[in-house]
């Protein structure tokens, strides 16, 4: 029997979160630590089965809801394949992606079910990093509104990407990190809802666009400062530029108290700079550690609430 396997990680927002939805540059890297896995294999009777035992959802592609992002994967698979009908197949989804908490789970699955059901069909052209992005964009747009495009394309390049939401194309620069770059990243544990953030952030600029917009600008300024210090090895600079970004992400009113609670523990048992990650209002944090405080900072962030805490290191080949 032939199967195909895929994957693709998790990821975070480094720097411009929200500013990136309104055409200011933004910096995602992936969180290899943690992915999602697709297993396509042939099916034993007609139809696409799929079943996705993390959340706890196993149904035939023909009688899944229109908004269901699994299916949606499949089907955009299907027509970019110029296929009237799918093969009989049997699709598992599996991921340790952390849901709805700023990882980019909801990216990273459809990523992988994208590649590998593309290399099922023998279409390797449509397992090419840049269209696995583009059609996990199409189901990201599903849940999300208006998606900026970062998510999708750092989980599709697993690279870290400076990324412009441009038209008519996005700017997309994956680029090296020079110094190797530890980066702890702690949940809340609160749920939050990208699309909700998003929705939220967008009337408020319609309130007060003037003040968002320097908000945003200042945001810009931050992501691009950040792309030079990554790429010289100014690690010191890439910390003060995150207590920047989460200085604005607040005025933003995207951080909370959970998210300021452990910021503030990071810094003070010595981070190098910490901030929200992702939409905000829950989820996760990321805080940049050296080798003298890695351990402190982790404890701290500990003993402020955080129900997990990993650990990633951008800029060494997993
Ligand atoms: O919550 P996440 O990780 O999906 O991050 C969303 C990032 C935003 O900038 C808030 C939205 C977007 O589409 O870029």
């Amino acid at each position: 029997m032939r199967v195909s396997e895929a994957s693709a990680p998790g990821k975070v927002i480094l720097f411009g979160e929200h500013a990136v939805v309104y055409g200011q540059p933004a910096i995602a890297a992936p969180v290899t630590q943690v992915r999602a896995w697709a297993r396509v294999r042939d099916g034993d009777q007609a139809g696409v089965y799929i079943s996705a035992p993390d959340l706890e959802e196993e149904y035939w592609l023909h009688e899944s809801q229109e908004d269901d992002a699994l299916a949606a994967a499949a089907r955009l698979v299907q027509q970019a394949a110029g296929l009237a009908m799918l093969p009989p197949l049997h699709i598992r989804v599996q991921s340790d992606i952390p849901i709805a908490s700023g990882l980019g789970s909801g990216a990273a699955t459809a990523a992988a079910l994208i590649r590998a059901l593309a290399q099922h069909l023998g279409r390797p052209d449509l397992a090419r990093d840049e269209r696995v992005a583009d059609l996990t964009y199409e189901v990201e747009k599903i849940h999300h509104g208006t998606p900026s495009g970062i998510d999708n394309t750092v989980v599709a390049l697993e690279q870290p990407v400076y990324f412009v939401r441009r038209e008519p194309q996005n700017l997309i620069e994956p680029f090296s990190v020079v110094r190797p770059l530890t980066l702890l990243v702690a949940d809340t544990g609160v749920r939050s809802s990208t699309r909700d953030v998003v929705g939220d952030v967008r009337r408020r600029r319609q309130e007060a666009p003037s003040h968002f917009e320097r908000l945003f600008a200042a945001c810009g300024r931050i992501a691009r400062d950040a792309h030079r210090a990554l790429q010289a090895g100014e690690v010191a600079d890439v910390g003060r530029l995150m207590n920047e970004n989460q200085a604005l992400l607040q005025a933003m009113t995207v951080s909370s108290p959970a998210l300021e609670r452990l910021v503030n523990a990071a810094v003070a048992a010595g981070a190098l700079g910490a901030k929200l990650s992702g939409a905000g209002r829950g989820g996760n944090m990321i805080a940049l550690v050296d080798g003298s405080c890695e351990t402190a900072v982790r404890r701290a962030l500990e003993q402020a609430g955080a129900t997990r805490v990993l650990v990633t290191t951008l800029g060494l080949r997993s």
